[in-house]
């Protein structure tokens, strides 16, 4: 079964370039086409751009990007969200060096234009020196055009055509929802200082990787087994032996989105602690938890461990047990992943810092392994004579991919379906056609 059947148009460029089964080198290592897809993909779709947390009060501010395009997205004083390109309109300055603060307008540091933080230009310095015909209307900070907020999560795109962005998320919803629903009251706070690695390759080496159950068994077993060691079970049946078989689904969600779900692993009595990754002083937590709030232990003993699903939303935001992680192409061959750790509204304190470990171990232990695999990866895709990059894994096998009603195909975790489904997507958004 495959659900990425949409007609490509026959005389599109890249045709040459996504087959069914295989992608060309030459979209991880040409500069052509990563500028083109810094206008295509990242000008084009819904890209996340910040958490609602990060701006807490009116006239908060956060730095970020959208594909190369440096934003500052803000809060006006009324506690509308804004999105602006730091880029000076007078000779293309950062306006806003810092990464996050309140503020009500930026003065760019290069002649000191000063800018309202929704973008209007307040004035110039020295107005004698500008002729009678000078409009400062005319020349505010450029905006996101579209700048959307669900459930916390701020998207922009410079698209007038794209979908709205909760069609947009569309099967992605109810997996962000349940990832949400997991804070009582659905709030999700962003306030720790961000986890930042760069590496030296292609930004959709993080993506192919982020739907792949295909390479943890191999890729993470240092990992795996420092878990079997310090935790009370976990042999390696945490990804399985034949993991084809285990409970373990990745669903190719539609729109370039994909999960994989973890959570029949971590199903039957006890497993909320049985399965986890090593949490120093655990079993401690377990028990102060139990006395002090016994009415409300299993929620919040619940809460404070992993979310057990990976969930990648095209083109640039994962949600990786707990964290929040960010996708920021830097180059063709240099990328940036920001990871965000998350604490949660109305648990006691005892209960952030303990979700806070379940946020320690991966990117200490387990990013390096992947970046690893990215910048060989890339180095392997030097080799001019060998020409592609295969994601046939699980293509045509009998029994594995199963579809609903909604057009969602759920298949085994190895399979290669979330590469296959979201160059369907970009195959899309390259060649510019509508959705
Ligand atoms: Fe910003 Fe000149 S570039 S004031
Ligand atoms: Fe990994």
């Amino acid at each position: 079964i495959s659900r990425h059947t949409a007609e490509v148009s026959p005389e599109s460029p890249w045709n040459a370039y996504v087959r069914q089964d295989r992608v060309h080198r030459t979209l991880y290592t040409d500069e052509h086409v990563f500028n083109e897809e810094m206008v295509k993909v990242f000008g084009h779709t819904w890209v996340y751009l910040a958490h609602e947390s990060q701006l807490p009060e009116p006239n908060s501010f956060v730095s970020t990007k959208l594909g190369l395009r440096p934003i500052v997205v803000t809060r006006d004083r009324h506690g509308e969200l804004h999105a602006v390109f730091n880029r000076c309109a007078h000779r293309a300055a950062t306006v806003c060096r810092e990464e996050a603060g309140v503020a009500k307008s930026f003065q760019c540091p290069y002649h000191g234009w000063t800018f309202k933080n929704t973008g209007e230009l307040v004035g110039a310095p020295w107005p004698q020196g500008y002729g009678a015909d000078f409009d400062k209307s005319k020349f505010g900070l450029g905006k996101v055009t579209r700048v959307q907020s669900y459930r916390g999560f701020i998207f922009g795109t410079l698209s007038e055509s794209a979908p709205s962005l909760p069609d947009y998320l569309g099967e992605a919803k109810p997996w962000l929802d349940y990832w949400i629903d997991r804070a009582p009251d659905g709030e999700v706070i962003v306030r720790s200082a961000a986890h930042r690695m760069g590496y030296r390759g292609n930004w959709k080496l993080a993506f192919d990787n982020a739907g792949d159950g295909y390479h943890p068994s191999f890729s993470h077993r240092s990992l795996l087994e420092m878990a079997s060691r310090m935790g009370d079970s976990k042999d390696m049946s945490y990804f399985g032996k034949t993991p084809d078989d285990g409970p373990m689904k990745v669903y190719s969600l539609g729109n370039g989105h994909s999960v994989i779900d973890q959570r029949p692993n971590f199903e039957g009595p006890g497993s909320i602690w049985a399965n986890q990754r090593p949490q120093p002083g655990r079993e401690k937590f377990e028990e102060l938890i139990r006395s002090k709030y016994p009415e409300d232990a299993e929620r919040l003993l619940d809460v404070s461990a992993g979310a057990q699903i990976n969930l990648s939303i095209f083109p640039n935001l994962l949600l990786i047990g707990n964290q929040i992680q960010v996708i920021e192409p830097l180059g063709v061959e240099r990328t940036q992943l920001t990871w965000n750790a998350t604490s949660i509204g109305g648990v006691p304190e005892e209960v952030n810092t303990m979700r806070m470990r379940t946020q320690e171990d991966f990117p200490a232990f387990g990013e390096p392994d992947d970046q690893a695999n990215f910048e060989e990866v890339q180095r392997g895709l030097a080799v001019s004579e060998e020409e592609w990059i295969l994601m046939n894994r699980g293509l045509n096998v009998e029994g594995w991919q199963t579809m609903d009603e909604n057009g969602v195909v759920v298949t085994a975790v190895t399979d290669e379906i979330h590469m296959r489904g979201y160059y369907e997507e970009w195959l899309r958004l390259m060649n510019g056609e509508a959705k």
